[in-house]
């Protein structure tokens, strides 16, 4: 076992990690401040840093990321003064963040790395078995591991938020895909409200999506074609010019009940017609003229259109091709930051601004200020901070200076928080929003005690299964992944005379199909497992995880991730460390065990286990073409023991969809902090936009659902701007009034 330990592999590849012997976990050493490459950015349309440009707008929303940034210029749009705050800067045109197979180190650039650091459990004794974990050293460093120096102290599980303009759609996987139907219905139940129904929520998605990819016939009429957001396939062929991670597919298939008969022909074709030109297909790529066979054999095997409009489309078991947020022509991200840049940047023939969108960067807000003279509190305004990396997730801030310049935009009509699921309950907190007691005990004046504020967080539990090849898989060998100069993969991939799958590596993220089933512990039928692999080593978030994923040095890793959708637990908090808005909150999910009952706990890890299961026979039925892959994550004899893998989940499973924590409930639920259109319950004028409204965390990935909620938001308070009073759906009422 040792002579295979996951610190060998580690130490290998990466200068900064510790020497250290006998330790089986990440046993990672690194500064604060991450060395990166200095490249500029690759375009100058960028939104300039400023702070307000006005004293006052009819909206102020906090927080540009999928929540935030729609619903800002869709009200430009719409004819209103509009002012987007973020505490970030624009990063838009960044190499990592354009480029889909570069998201992880995106993640981590330290212009725009959000590093929290939260806890998966209050109970420090089973917090410190997570081998990932992160501590703070006396050198002022962090080390991840169970192996800290002497004299560290335990900072928690390293939590990566993007903080500047777009949010963490700008460094995400770009993974699109709908939510289950349940969830949008479950919304309907809870609240009453029709316009939750999963039918009428097809609309938002048409709106948002430029279908890029070819759709199966006769699916057409159920996407959009000419929204803002570009969603796109991986190149074809991109995958079949590495005749290793075909094999890799095929594998998953056969273990997965698919058929892979013309895959596999497809393969040993491949392998003989290379064998007879003399292409050595273990070192090199196959030319894409040598791949026709094997795309076509997986085209075929991916059909299903993943989001379709099918009656059994949640509930049954398929592999599907992963829609991407990214265009296909240059293969470049796509997201509501373009969006909200074409409407700043917008004019009319004569050459002035043609909306009223104001975007205030390096702002970070630091309250909402009320008008308490009426019935209920009334949000009339924003205090912020001016300044950059104020807040203290930046590698970059202080933490014993204070800095910033003070300032306050009015909104007229209306505050809209939209700055995440860590961010917004600690704003509405720092606002006198929240449970009256934590806002007390930092003597912080109680405008509204709403005790569900920060609470209900929910997350996935994730873990993945990593093996190595004997042989390198091609796809990747080439590609320094921007850490040396001269990059290849990047010259391929911007060149503008290559189409297609000739843009190479960087063209795609990396993820070329998803599994999707149904545990045995789903209550109602619906997907509740995810498998998604890619050419790395992952296993986990911790600081310094995106340069081990992906190395120059080692081509020959494979992971499988397991996602876990549809967790039960929701007993995971925010809550304020301190009345100062540099500081970060205090976030502990409660996971699995700690948080729920263990009749309901079982359920969530039982699943985990098949799902792992699951992963380990996709590597055990991979085709012999040049050696098999040998599993070392986890070990052996953890992954043959249905007890010591349980374990292991509890152990290891993180989490990077953190959503829930101001949830849209029902009038008679005293810990529902929103109504059906966002309003925070007993204020005015004051809605929160974000992955914090779910009650109930979406199935499977969540960018696209909060897109939606994002233009569902923007329908409902422009319903109340033309006397439809909000709660009624647009169209549903025939009276006008002029304001
Ligand atoms: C590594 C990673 C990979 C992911 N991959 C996928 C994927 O493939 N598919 C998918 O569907 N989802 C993915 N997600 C999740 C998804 O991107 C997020 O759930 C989503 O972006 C959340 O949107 P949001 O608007 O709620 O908040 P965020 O995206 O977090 O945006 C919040 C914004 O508010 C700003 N802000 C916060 N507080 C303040 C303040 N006080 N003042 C001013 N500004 C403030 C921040 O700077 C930020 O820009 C991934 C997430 C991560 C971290
Ligand atoms: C919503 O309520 C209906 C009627 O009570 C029920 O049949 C359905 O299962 C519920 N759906 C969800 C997603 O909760
Ligand atoms: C494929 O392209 C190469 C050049 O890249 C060429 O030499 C070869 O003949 C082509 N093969 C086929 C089958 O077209
Ligand atoms: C430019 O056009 C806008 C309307 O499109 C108008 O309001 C504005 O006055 C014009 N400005 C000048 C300088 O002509
Ligand atoms: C914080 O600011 C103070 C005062 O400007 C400065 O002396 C100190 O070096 C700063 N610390 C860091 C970590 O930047
Ligand atoms: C895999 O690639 C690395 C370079 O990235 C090389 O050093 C190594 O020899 C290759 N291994 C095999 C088996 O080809």
């Amino acid at each position: 076992m040792k002579s295979f330990s996951y610190l060998a592999l580690l130490s290998a590849i990466a200068p900064c990690a510790l020497a250290g012997s006998g330790v089986d976990g990440v046993d990672v050493l690194i500064d604060i401040i991450q060395p990166q490459n200095s490249y500029p950015q690759t375009s100058d349309k960028l939104v300039s840093i400023q702070k307000p440009a006005k004293e006052e707008y009819e909206y102020v929303i906090v927080g540009s990321g999928p929540g935030g940034a729609p619903l800002a210029a869709n009200l430009a749009i719409a004819g209103h003064s509009v002012l987007l705050i973020d505490a970030g800067g624009d990063y838009g045109h960044l190499r990592e963040r354009e480029s889909p197979a570069l998201a992880n180190p995106s993640s981590e650039r330290n212009e725009v790395s959000w590093g929290f650091f939260t806890h998966h459990y209050e109970n420090e004794e089973l917090a410190l078995k997570d081998r990932k974990l992160t501590y703070l050293t006396p050198d002022g460093q962090f080390y991840s591991g169970v192996n800290p120096p002497e004299g560290s102290t335990v900072l928690g599980n390293f939590y990566p938020r993007y903080g500047g303009l777009g949010g963490c759609a700008e460094h995400n996987a770009l993974v699109s895909l709908l939510p289950s139907k349940n969830d949008w219905n479950n919304i309907k139940n809870i609240t009453g409200d029709d316009s939750w129904d999963n039918s009428a929520m097809r609309k938002y998605f048409k709106k948002i999506e430029k279908a890029e990819y070819e759709l199966p016939a006769g699916t057409e009429d159920s996407h959009g074609h000419d929204g803002y957001i570009s969603i796109a396939t991986n190149p074809a062929g991109i995958a079949a010019q590495d005749i290793k991670l075909m094999s890799v597919f095929a594998g998953a298939a056969k273990a997965f009940g698919v058929d892979n008969t013309e895959i596999t022909a497809a393969i040993n074709e491949a392998v003989a017609t290379a064998e007879e030109n003399s292409i050595d297909y273990e070192t090199g790529l196959l030319p894409l003229n040598m791949t026709t066979a094997m795309t076509d054999a997986m085209a075929n095997m991916l059909t299903w259109d993943i989001n379709n409009d099918d009656e059994d489309r949640d509930l049954k078991k398929t592999f599907a091709r992963l829609p991407q947020h990214m265009d296909s022509t240059n293969y470049r991200r796509s997201t509501p930051r373009d969006y909200v840049y074409d409407t700043w940047a917008a004019t009319t023939s004569n050459g002035t601004k043609k909306y009223k969108l104001d975007v205030a960067l390096h702002t970070l807000a630091t309250k909402v200020v009320f008008d308490t003279t009426g019935d209920k509190p009334k949000a009339v305004g924003v205090d912020y901070l001016f300044g950059e990396s104020l807040y203290r997730a930046d590698p970059r801030a202080n933490h014993t200076e204070d800095g910033g310049e003070p300032g306050t935009v009015r909104a007229t009509k209306e505050v809209i928080v939209a700055g995440g699921t860590f961010n917004s309950p600690q704003l509405l907190k720092l606002s006198g929003v929240g449970p009256r007691e934590e806002l007390e005990s930092f003597d912080i004046p109680v405008v509204l005690d709403l005790p569900g504020v920060g609470s209900n967080l929910q997350d996935r539990i994730e873990t993945s299964v990593n093996a190595e090849f004997p042989t390198n898989f091609t796809r990747i060998l080439a590609c320094y992944y921007l850490a040396a100069d001269g990059d290849p993969c990047w010259a391929q991939y911007v060149d503008p005379e290559n189409e297609g799958a000739a843009k190479g590596t960087y063209a795609s993220n990396g993820v070329v199909m998803g599994s999707f089933w149904t545990s045995s512990f789903s209550d109602d039928g619906e997907h509740d497992l995810w498998i998604g692999g890619f050419p790395a080593l992952f296993n986990g978030f911790y600081p310094g995880y995106s340069s081990n994923a992906a190395t120059t040095a080692n081509k020959n890793w494979w992971s499988w991730l397991v996602l876990k959708a549809h967790t039960r637990n929701n007993a995971g908090t925010v809550k304020l460390a301190s009345s100062n808005p540099r500081d970060t909150p205090i976030i502990t999910f409660h996971n699995t065990y700690e948080g729920q009952t263990k009749e309901e706990a079982d359920k969530d890890v039982g699943a985990m286990v098949e799902g792992m299961r699951m992963a380990v026979s996709f590597f055990e039925n991979i085709p012999a073409i040049d050696g098999a892959a040998t599993v070392f994550w986890p070990p052996k004899e953890v992954r043959d023991d249905d007890a010591a893998l349980s374990e292991w989940i509890v152990e290891e499973s993180w989490g990077h969809h953190a959503s829930c924590s101001n949830k849209i409930g029902s009038d008679d639920d005293k810990m529902a902090v929103l109504d059906s259109k966002f309003r925070v319950r007993g204020t005015e004028g004051l809605r929160v936009v974000d992955a914090s409204a779910w009650p109930r965390i979406p199935g499977t990935f969540p960018v696209l659902p909060i897109m939606m909620m994002s233009e569902k938001a923007t329908e409902d308070i422009l319903a109340t701007q033309t006397g439809g009073g909000g709660n009624k759906p647009p169209g549903s009422c025939s009276r006008k009034h002029n304001h």
